[in-house]
C-alpha cells in the first residue's frame, strides 16, 4: 500500500521547492526593510475567533472551515487566514501596548475546503504582513508599497493593483440599505435573494453573466463615501502615485471577508485565469472589537504564494533562487573519504556551500553525483593526492582541473566563488 498527500494539499519539493523559498526569503528582506517584525501565530485556533472576526456569513466561516474538536471538547479550527490570529496575538501579548503601529509579518500554511483546482488548495500558503493600531492613509499605502515592491524584486511585470474603499460604520450602513433596496428590485434565484439580505455587497461580486447583466446601474460605494472617507481614499490614492505605484479604480471590489472597512484592495495577475487573485488585503478598523479587544485600527495583506509561484513560471520569470553547492568532493578510499569529509565542513565553516559523495563510490559515480549536484567546481581526491597532501580542483564548467596544496584549497576556493 503506498499513501498520497490528501486531496488539494499543495506540496512542494525540489526543484520547484527552491522557487517558493526564494520568494519567501525576497519577502523577508522587503518586510524587513520596512520595519515589519517577524512573528509566529497558532495554526489552530478557537473557532468562534474566525467565526466573529472573519464572519459567519462569509463562505470561508460557513463553508470552508476545517473545524474539528479536540479531546477536552474545544472547537477548534485550522486558521483559514493569518488576520484574526495575528490580532489575538497582537491583544494577548499586549504588543498594541508599545509603539504603534505594530508592524508584523508571518508566512505559513493555511487551510480551506475548497474545491481543488490549478491555483485553489485546500492547504496552500500565504505572505501576511499587518500594520495594526494607526489610521494614517501613509500606512495604508505603505503596506501596498511593500507588497508591490516584493513583485517588482521577484521580476514581476504584469501584476495589477486593484484598489477600493469599503467605507466606515458611518457611510457603509447607508449604502448597504441603498444597494439592497437596488437587489431586491431584481430577478434573483432564492439563495441570492437571501444573500441580499445578509450580505448585500457580495452579491456585486456575482460571476454569472445573468446576474452581471443586471448589476449594470447598481449603486456604487465610490459614490456613498462619507466626506472622511473619501479624504481619507483621495490621499491614500495621492500617497501611491508619489510612489509611482499605479492603481486601477475598482468600485465593485468587495473581498471575501467580512471585516474590511475603507481601503481594500486586490493584485491580480492576468495570466492566472480564474484565480487570477494572486493577493489581497485591506483596512479592518472594526476587527478588533469584534474579538473583544479595545478600538484598534489596522491594515494589511495576504499574498498568496501559491499563485506567485505560477505567476513567475508564466512569466517565465526565474528568480534568483538560493544557489545550488558551489564545491563537490570526491573522494576515493577510505582515509581520502575521512579527509574529505572534515574538508567539506571547513569549507561550509568558511562559507563556500559544500557537498560530496557519499557511499563509497567509485570516480564515476562520484563525478556523476558532481555533474547532477550543480557544483562549479569538483574536488578530487585520492590516495596518492593524499599522500602529496593536495587536491586536484576541477571546473565543471571548463573542465580544467589544476593540482592544490590541501592546505590552501578553502582559501583558493574562498577567492574563486566570492
Ligand atoms: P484572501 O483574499 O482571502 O485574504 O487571501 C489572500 C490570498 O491568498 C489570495 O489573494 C490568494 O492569492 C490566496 N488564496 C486564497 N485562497 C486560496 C486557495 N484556496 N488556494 C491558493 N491560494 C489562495 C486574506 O486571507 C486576508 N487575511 C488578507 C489580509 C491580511 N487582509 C488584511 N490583512
Amino acid at each position: 500500500m503506498s499513501f498520497q498527500a490528501p486531496k488539494g494539499v499543495k506540496e512542494y519539493v525540489p526543484p520547484q521547492a527552491a522557487t517558493f523559498y526564494a520568494i519567501r526569503r525576497a519577502f523577508a528582506d522587503a518586510a524587513g526593510r520596512a520595519g515589519y517584525a517577524y512573528l509566529e501565530t497558532a495554526v489552530f485556533e478557537d473557532t468562534q475567533l474566525f467565526a466573529r472576526g472573519v464572519g459567519e456569513s462569509t463562505d470561508v466561516v460557513s463553508k470552508e472551515m476545517y473545524t474539528f474538536t479536540d479531546r477536552g471538547g474545544r472547537s477548534l479550527t485550522l486558521r483559514p487566514e493569518f488576520t484574526a490570529g495575528v490580532l489575538r496575538a497582537v491583544l494577548e501579548y499586549g504588543l498594541h501596548r508599545g509603539q504603534l503601529p505594530v508592524k508584523v509579518w508571518t508566512d505559513g500554511p493555511v487551510f480551506r475546503a475548497e474545491a481543488p483546482q490549478e491555483g485553489r488548495y485546500r492547504q496552500f500558503y500565504q505572505l501576511d504582513l499587518e500594520a495594526i493600531g494607526s489610521e494614517d492613509p501613509a500606512v495604508d499605502a505603505e503596506t501596498i508599497a511593500v507588497a508591490w515592491r516584493w513583485y517588482q524584486d521577484l521580476g514581476l511585470t504584469q501584476v495589477r493593483l486593484l484598489l477600493n474603499s469599503l467605507g466606515c460604520k458611518e457611510c457603509r450602513p447607508i449604502y448597504r440599505a441603498r444597494l439592497q433596496e437596488f437587489l431586491r428590485a431584481l430577478d434573483l434565484d432564492a439563495a441570492t435573494r437571501e444573500r441580499i439580505e445578509i450580505n448585500p455587497l457580495r452579491v456585486l461580486d456575482d460571476k454569472r453573466p445573468e446576474v452581471r447583466a443586471q448589476l449594470e446601474g447598481a449603486p456604487l460605494i465610490a459614490d456613498h463615501l462619507c466626506a472622511d472617507c473619501k479624504t481619507y481614499h483621495d490621499t491614500v490614492k495621492q500617497l501611491l502615485a508619489d510612489l509611482s505605484i499605479a492603481w486601477e479604480d475598482a468600485p465593485r471590489l468587495v473581498r471575501g471577508l467580512d471585516y474590511y472597512t475603507r481601503t481594500t484592495f486586490e493584485f491580480d495577475h492576468p495570466l492566472l485565469g480564474a484565480q487570477s487573485g494572486i493577493g489581497g488585503g485591506g483596512r479592518y478598523d472594526g476587527l478588533s472589537e469584534a474579538i473583544g479587544g479595545p478600538a484598534l485600527p489596522g491594515i494589511g495583506f495576504g499574498l498568496g504564494l501559491d499563485r506567485t509561484v505560477i505567476a513567475l513560471e508564466r512569466e517565465g520569470v526565474q528568480p534568483a533562487t538560493a544557489a545550488r553547492v558551489e564545491v563537490y568532493g570526491v573522494p576515493l578510499g577510505d582515509d581520502a573519504r575521512r579527509r574529505m569529509f572534515l574538508l567539506v565542513d571547513e569549507l561550509r565553516r568558511a562559507g563556500v556551500s559544500a557537498d560530496m559523495s557519499f557511499g563509497g563510490k567509485g570516480l564515476k559515480g562520484a563525478m556523476k553525483g558532481a555533474d547532477r549536484s550543480g557544483a562549479r567546481f569538483a574536488l578530487i581526491l585520492g590516495e596518492r593526492d593524499l599522500a602529496a597532501r593536495a587536491v586536484q580542483l576541477k571546473d565543471l564548467t571548463t573542465a580544467e582541473q589544476t593540482e592544490v596544496p590541501l592546505d590552501s584549497v578553502v582559501d583558493v576556493l574562498k577567492g574563486k566563488v566570492q
